[in-house]
């Protein structure tokens, strides 16, 4: 349909000079009323069949690139949902958000533009062609002959603006993150009094931005003035040819005419096919970034029918794993480490900064796969099965949890929309939470602005607690859960911890003397290596480094 529209309007187009013509012609040859009536309303008939049919290929041809747009997004966007952590460790955000809106609105032109414009080009000088041919041999010979001269200068000078173009856009991609990353820092901009520096940088940034702007402006108006003096001297010597065979009564002032409209639309119809290559290489790159996206391997089970993930007691073991990010493959994190946990044990996982211990979860939830040795959770190694089912299987509190824009309430069953409200009070008690929520303006409606900003670090930590004690998994995950929270809070915190210890296997991150105390079982690290294992009691007197460890984070210094 949108086919036929644009073979319409370019047809209705190459109509119109012909209409004009036999206007031309009607005036000349006769004074009769009722002809030069029937002329007129020939040429608006021609007129207003163009019009409807431009109309009607351009809303066309614009839904189709528009689907297409939006139906290669959702494909690419579920794609790198599914990616693995790795894949973004290095491959920066601001690439990867440019692929998916610039890149993938180019792929519109591809159906919005190339298409129409090529095939109105191509009809429009060939249909142009013939017809002048057809008006007067001798003018034709006289276009084809300098068409191809002007040609390549004009394609000469659109490649400048095209190569100039590409550097603006650059530039003003940049600015753009400019700004972002400044707002982002905002307040730690204005606390180290940097605003000054910070607009510095924006404005060299700004200023190179004018810069490419401007070189494009002054290549987009050289380009202009060269099409319209060789377009416009084209148009008069060839008005300046026809004359001479007017006058010679060779042929008439409607021939001519006709036939500098036609030259005209054969002109715009060369231009346009040249546009068209330029916009075939655009939309190419960026077709095959987006393929490159979709060509990376989702996260996946080893095997092609991933083991079936039977309700477990929860039991996890750490085989001989060695680990480095794959940001950073030089520098080992995790070195020949081997771990259990028994089903239903609370194990305390403690050392210094740096030391390997959310790596360790990290590993666990499989959000990155150890370069040797294995993972296993209820004896199942983790690869083979299916990474979402083995995620549903383990709720997690991390080191900075993550609180989404929505409110109270979303935040707490997020990845488990089922929940009752019950559930979710309930949740939110036992995470201490449920009180501050209550206070909040409109209770578990109220929205917690961008990333929770306007929570405490505390409350977006209990918040992010209540929503792993929703999900009632067989392991359960704590990062330095608590390490903003004040004593009392942490006290009732631990209560609950006590009570969920009972059906559960609890791996806990924690500083806190209480909190390590209370485990089964402690673990310390240190560079990626266990230093000594046990409770704590017997810890304190067979590990020296736990000793220390113990003595400088709870002692008061002497
Ligand atoms: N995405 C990453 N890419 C590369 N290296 C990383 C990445 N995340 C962490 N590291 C490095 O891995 C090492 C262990 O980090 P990890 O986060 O496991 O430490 P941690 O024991 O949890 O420390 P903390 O107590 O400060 O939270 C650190 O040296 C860190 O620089
Ligand atoms: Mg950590």
């Amino acid at each position: 349909m949108a086919l036929a529209a644009l073979l319409v309007s370019s047809g209705s187009l190459l109509a119109l000079p012909k209409a004009l013509g036999y206007f031309i012609d009607t005036l000349a040859a006769t004074d009769r009323q009722a002809s030069l009536q029937s002329a007129f309303f020939l040429l608006l008939t021609v007129i207003g069949l163009y019009a409807a049919a431009v109309a009607l290929r351009m809303y066309l041809l614009s839904w189709l690139g528009e689907r297409l747009v939006a139906d290669v997004r959702r494909r690419v966007f579920r794609h790198l949902l599914r990616l693995p952590l790795a894949f973004f460790d290095t491959h920066p955000t601001g690439d990867l958000l440019s692929r998916l809106t610039s890149d993938a609105a180019l792929l519109e032109t591809l159906v919005g533009i190339v298409l129409p414009i090529g095939l109105r080009s191509l009809i429009q000088l060939v249909g142009a062609l013939f017809l002048m041919a057809w008006l007067d041999w001798r003018l034709t010979a006289v276009f084809v002959a300098v068409v191809p001269l002007l040609l390549v200068i004009a394609v000469f000078f659109g490649r400048q603006v095209r190569r100039t173009a590409v550097a603006a856009r650059e530039e003003e991609a940049r600015l753009v993150m400019r700004i972002e990353s400044s707002l982002n820092a905002l307040s730690t901009v204005k606390s180290f009094a940097a605003e000054s520096s910070e607009a510095g940088q924006f404005d060299r940034n700004s200023e190179i931005s004018f810069v490419s702007a401007e070189r494009l402006m002054r290549a987009k108006s050289l380009l202009v003035f060269v099409l319209f003096t060789l377009s416009l001297s084209l148009a008069a010597t060839m008005l300046y040819a026809g004359g001479l065979l007017v006058l010679e009564r060779q042929t008439s002032w409607s021939v001519v005419a006709q036939f500098v409209m036609y030259a005209a639309f054969a002109a715009f119809g060369c231009a346009g096919l040249s546009e068209i290559f330029g916009e075939i290489r655009k939309t190419a790159g960026a077709a095959e970034r987006l393929l490159a996206i979709l060509q990376q391997p989702p996260e996946s089970s080893r095997q092609l029918q991933p083991l079936p993930v039977r309700p477990g007691p929860g039991a996890v073991r750490f085989a001989q794993v060695n680990f480095a990010y794959p940001g950073r493959p030089q520098q080992s994190v995790l070195e020949d480490f081997s771990l259990e946990l028994r089903p239903g044990e609370t194990l305390a996982l403690v050392g210094p900064s740096g030391s390997g211990k959310t790596t360790i979860l990290r590993l666990l939830l499989r959000l990155y796969d150890p370069q040797a040795g294995a993972i296993f959770l209820d004896g199942v190694d983790l690869r083979d099965m299916d990474p979402q089912e083995l995620r549903r299987q383990i709720a997690v509190v991390s080191q900075e949890p993550f609180i989404f824009s929505g409110t109270a309430r979303d935040n707490i069953r997020y990845g488990a929309a089922a929940a009752t409200e019950g559930q979710i009070v309930e949740a939110a008690r036992r995470a201490q939470a449920d009180e501050f929520i209550s206070r909040l303006p409109t209770g578990y409606d109220t929205p917690l602005g961008d990333k929770g900003q306007q929570l405490s670090t505390g409350q977006r930590q209990r918040l992010a607690i209540a929503r792993a004690l929703l999900r009632q998994t067989r392991l359960l995950i704590l990062d330095e859960a608590t390490s903003a929270l004040d004593s009392e809070n942490e006290m009732l915190l631990r209560q609950t911890f006590a009570q969920q210890r009972k059906n559960r296997t609890l791996l806990i991150v924690a500083h806190r003397l209480a909190t390590v105390q209370t485990a089964d079982r402690v673990v310390v690290l240190d560079h990626g290596r266990i230093q000594g294992e046990g409770p704590h009691a017997r810890l304190l007197e067979t590990c020296p480094r736990y000793a220390r460890l113990i003595a400088l984070e709870f002692e008061p210094p002497s």
